[in-house]
């Protein structure tokens, strides 16, 4: 086997971000914010994507739309951040005003410019959601969000992710590109490198990866210890569970293993067992019933990459989407991390049970252990991986065909948006014959 090689200049050319903000950002679908942000009528979230803002909206009439953001007097954009309460999406410039439904409603002396209501309105983008999720798409042709996600939403259909909210989305300035950022969530061979917390308690070598044109997944268990570590008792496995994600027991991951010793094992069961009898326990006293699912289902992790830049963990309890945007210029990006919890059973089935916008915070620099043990490791990382990059000796990065598939298949998905053919890639055969659903 040997790596497929990556050119360094992907991360670090303006010329090739060029082609990403021409090429790419405007005709994909990608993830905008949550079904919680824009919940209600009057509810708007501005998604910004480089130099590109789109609007996203919820009408009067309870639709969901979504529109550049510009108007169509002279150029100006119209809306930023997001909030509600909107009656009319006005243009703060000279006072053009539209309904939120896009169709040009009021302009100032109107009499002066001769514009008609119908030829005026605000340019559409497709919006779509999956569970929690919104997507938006600024190309108008091209497939359905269905059918660009297939086959992920139906590989994860038993998690039943319509039943999450989305309670919080943080955002943290990374000094790194975005492909830098999204591909530490795109891969598992770190874990040994900067998660050593996880050893104990997740298996980071044998998880299956699946590729499907545009998008991957990794299946990784936790609840067992990882192979590269020998000799690790029961109560390590469970000690190191507490600490990365004790919450999901019930038990702060601060505890310390004197005050959360680790239970028996009966004959018969396992840690891993144990551990997910307790979730299912935890679980139940905060209205959930997750006696169906398997061990699997209970603990482990789906993580689905999906073009070009988001990271869905799906868990039975939680759903975390990672996102990377590009920043100001190719050495910087940002990280939003929109977190969703499942809510009960019997909120889900009241439609009186009003949904709440998502608290939505800018960590500042130095405040990212606000993000939990492992992803504060992770934005750690970002300025290393970056720097390194712009050194003379290195031409292009070395990566596994296999345990890096994800990263490759990024790669392989921007050269078919962007045309570059031929490839730039080398090795990709070996990837190709790893990944039977790879032309998916
Ligand atoms: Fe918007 Fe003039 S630019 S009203």
């Amino acid at each position: 086997m040997k790596p497929v090689h990556i050119p360094v200049e992907r991360y670090l050319s303006d010329e090739f971000a060029a082609r990403e903000q021409a090429q790419m950002w405007p005709k994909v679908w990608q993830l905008a914010c949550s079904v919680d942000h824009v919940a209600e009528p009057g509810d708007w979230y501005e998604h910004v994507v480089g130099n590109l803002s789109v609007l996203v909206v919820r009408g009067d009439d309870g639709e969901l739309r979504a529109f550049q953001n510009v108007c169509r007097h002279r150029g100006s954009s119209i809306c930023t951040g997001s909030g509600g309460g909107l009656a009319e999406l006005r243009c703060p410039y000279h006072g053009w005003t539209w309904d939120l439904d896009g169709r040009l409603r009021e302009v100032p002396s109107r009499r002066v410019f001769g514009v008609d209501n119908e030829s005026y309105g605000l340019f559409p983008a497709r919006v779509d959601t999956w569970g929690p999720l919104v997507f938006v798409d600024l190309a108008l042709d091209g497939p359905s969000l269905a059918e660009f996600l297939a086959p992920v939403p139906d590989d994860c259909a038993w998690a039943h992710l319509d039943e999450f909210r989305c309670t919080a989305q943080a955002t943290v300035k990374a000094r790194c590109n975005w492909k830098t950022l999204i591909e530490g969530f795109s891969e598992t061979y770190h874990v040994q490198g900067i998660h050593r917390e996880m050893l104990t308690m997740a298996d980071d070598v044998r998880g299956p990866q699946e590729i499907w044109g545009w998008h991957g997944k990794l299946q990784q268990s936790y609840g067992l210890a990882s192979p590269r570590v020998r000799d690790v008792s029961d109560a390590q496995v469970w000690a190191g569970f507490i600490e990365v994600m004790g919450t999901r027991i019930g038990i702060p991951t601060e505890t310390s293993p004197a005050d959360a010793p680790a239970p028996a094992v009966p004959q018969g069961a396992t840690m891993r067992s144990v551990i997910a009898d307790r979730l299912r326990n935890h679980a139940s006293t905060v209205g959930h019933d997750y006696s169906a699912l398997d061990d699997g289902q209970v603990l482990d992790m789906s993580q689905y990459n999906l073009f070009p830049n988001v990271s869905v963990l799906v868990f039975s309890d939680m759903v975390a989407a990672v996102r990377a945007r590009p920043g100001s210029n190719t050495g910087t990006a940002y990280m939003d991390i929109f977190n969703c919890e499942r809510i009960p059973q019997r909120d889900a089935a009241n439609p009186a049970t009003a949904r709440t916008r998502p608290l939505d915070v800018e960590l500042p620099p130095g405040a990212e252990s606000y993000l939990g043990l492992v992803l504060s490791q992770d934005v750690g990382n970002f300025e290393r991986a970056q720097r390194g990059l712009h050194q003379p000796g290195l031409e292009y990065l070395s990566v596994s065909p296999t345990e890096e598939c994800r990263v490759v298949n990024l790669h392989r998905n921007l050269e078919r948006v962007l045309g570059i053919t031929p490839s730039e890639l080398t090795g990709l055969d070996q990837f190709v014959a790893a990944f039977p659903n790879v032309s998916g």
